[in-house]
Order: C-alpha cells, then sequence, then structure tokens
C-alpha cells in the first residue's frame, strides 16, 4: 500500500489532496501547525498527523523521523508575504524560504535515499505561476518558488536513475481558505487566462495524484503549468 506524506495537509490544496490519495486507498500522513484542523485532517482520511512548523529546521528533522518510510511526498505547505520589495522584511524573506526552499530540500534530503534504495518513489512540489512570470509584490515569493522547480529538475536527474521521480505543478489562482480573503480579486486574476477559471483544490489534488502515481512513470522533471493556460499564453 502507497504511504504518502503531503505538507500543508490541514487546508486548502493539501487536504484535497490528503482525501484524494485517501479515497484511493493510500495510507496519509498530513502535517502543519495546525492541530485542531490536522487531526480533522488525519480522522477524515483515516492517516496520521504530525505537527511541525517547516520554519524550524528541528521540527523539519522530528517530522522526517516520524513519518518513516513514504513512497509519495507532496511539498504542498507554502508561506508567502506579498508587497513592494522595498517593504520586504528580512524575516518575511527568511520565512517564505524557509518554509518554500529550505523544507521541501530537507524533507526530501532525508526522504528520497529510501525512496531510492527502495527503487521507487515519488515527490511533486508545489510552485506557482509567479515562479515563471513576474508580478509586482511577488517578488521574494516567486523567487522561492523558482528555488524550488530548480530543485524540482536537480532531484530528478539525483534520483531518476534510482527510480524515483520528482516533478512539479505551478498553480494559478486556487480557490483555498487563504485567497478567500482576495474575494473578488481572485476572479478577476483568473479571467485573465485563456479557461477564465480559477483552480478548485480537488482539480490541482488529481493533478497531484497523476503525477504521483504510475500514469506519470515516464515523467520526472517536469514542471507542470495548473493555471487555465494563463502562462502559456500573451
Ligand atoms: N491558492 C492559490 O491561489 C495558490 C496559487 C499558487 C500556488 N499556491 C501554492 O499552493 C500551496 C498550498 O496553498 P493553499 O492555497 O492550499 O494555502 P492554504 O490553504 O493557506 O494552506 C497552506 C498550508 O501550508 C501550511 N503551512 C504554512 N506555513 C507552514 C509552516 N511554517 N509550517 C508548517 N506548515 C505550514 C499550512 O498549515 P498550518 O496552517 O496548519 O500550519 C496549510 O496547511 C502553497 O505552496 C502555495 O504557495 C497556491
Amino acid at each position: 500500500m502507497t504511504t504518502a506524506l503531503i505538507t500543508g495537509g490541514t487546508s486548502g490544496i493539501g487536504r484535497a489532496t490528503a482525501h484524494l490519495f485517501s479515497r484511493r486507498g493510500a495510507t496519509v500522513i498530513v502535517t502543519g501547525r495546525d492541530e485542531t484542523r490536522g487531526q480533522a485532517v488525519a480522522a477524515e482520511t483515516g492517516g496520521r498527523f504530525i505537527q511541525a512548523d517547516l520554519a524550524v529546521p528541528e521540527d523539519v528533522r522530528r517530522l522526517a523521523a516520524e513519518a518513516g518510510e513514504v513512497d509519495v511526498l507532496v511539498n504542498n505547505a507554502g508561506y508567502w508575504e506579498l508587497g513592494p520589495t522595498a517593504d520586504t522584511t528580512e524575516a518575511g524573506f527568511e520565512a517564505m524560504n524557509a518554509v518554500n526552499v529550505r523544507a521541501p530540500f530537507f524533507l526530501t534530503a532525508a526522504l528520497a535515499p529510501p525512496m531510492a534504495a527502495r527503487g521507487h518513489g515519488a515527490i511533486v512540489n508545489v510552485s506557482t505561476m509567479v515562479a515563471a512570470r513576474g508580478a509586482a509584490g511577488m517578488a521574494a515569493y516567486g523567487a522561492s518558488k523558482a528555488a524550488l522547480e530548480a530543485l524540482t529538475r536537480s532531484w530528478a536527474a539525483e534520483f531518476g536513475p534510482a527510480g524515483v521521480r520528482v516533478n512539479a505543478v505551478a498553480l494559478g489562482p486556487s480557490r483555498t481558505e487563504v485567497t478567500q480573503s482576495m474575494g473578488d480579486l481572485l476572479d478577476t486574476l483568473a479571467a485573465a487566462s485563456p479557461l477564465g477559471r480559477a483552480n478548485e483544490p480537488d482539480e490541482v489534488a488529481q493533478v497531484i495524484a497523476y503525477l504521483a502515481g504510475e500514469d506519470a512513470r515516464p515523467i520526472t522533471g517536469a514542471v507542470l503549468a495548473v493555471d487555465a493556460g494563463r502562462v502559456a499564453t500573451l
């Protein structure tokens, strides 16, 4: 049976991904800071919740140790502080890089080698269209996710020969808890794409599950745009 560790599984896209993996028979481990939401998702999916703050290196090490052997790692947790470059604090910059780059790096460092030793495994990293296209107010966030996309390609090269695939999804506007507060702005942003729509969390989960699953066995090192065609077009 497949065991999947999903970071940021307490909310939004991560929670939808946990539910989908569970419906498909996987053993699910979710992680996040929020004990109440995490325990709820664990109960709903018949899985396990491990509380961890991914901005804290010790928590990342403990999470990897407590998760044990996993077949699928979804590096979904993300953190962003948006605003002009001149207003970005060093603490905010570091927090984005801690959660969006350092935590996936060291989780993968701990969990991919055992996958490689077993000869199979899949990692899916959750990025944003802002990694590939400039957006005012999103410089530090976009740069952190661009680093995650670079890691995706390097890990594909490093772990592919041992049978471990590593891919990413680059999301357009998606309707989750964090974007609820944006109100109409989410739909305005989504309207700029050819399909003119925002992603629903379950739709993103389906793509993540595809990349993690056997149907995607020829695919590694890919960054798949899940953005209603936004970055592919003028
Ligand atoms: N929604 C969008 O429009 C959109 C667009 C492009 C990319 N994305 C990416 O999609 C991913 C999921 O976002 P979402 O929209 O589903 O957001 P969300 O509903 O706010 O979920 C974010 C998740 O990340 C976890 N997280 C954040 N900081 C953490 C930390 N320090 N330690 C541990 N967990 C932490 C949160 O868990 P706790 O609260 O329990 O700590 C939560 O489960 C992110 O990587 C985001 O960058 C989203």
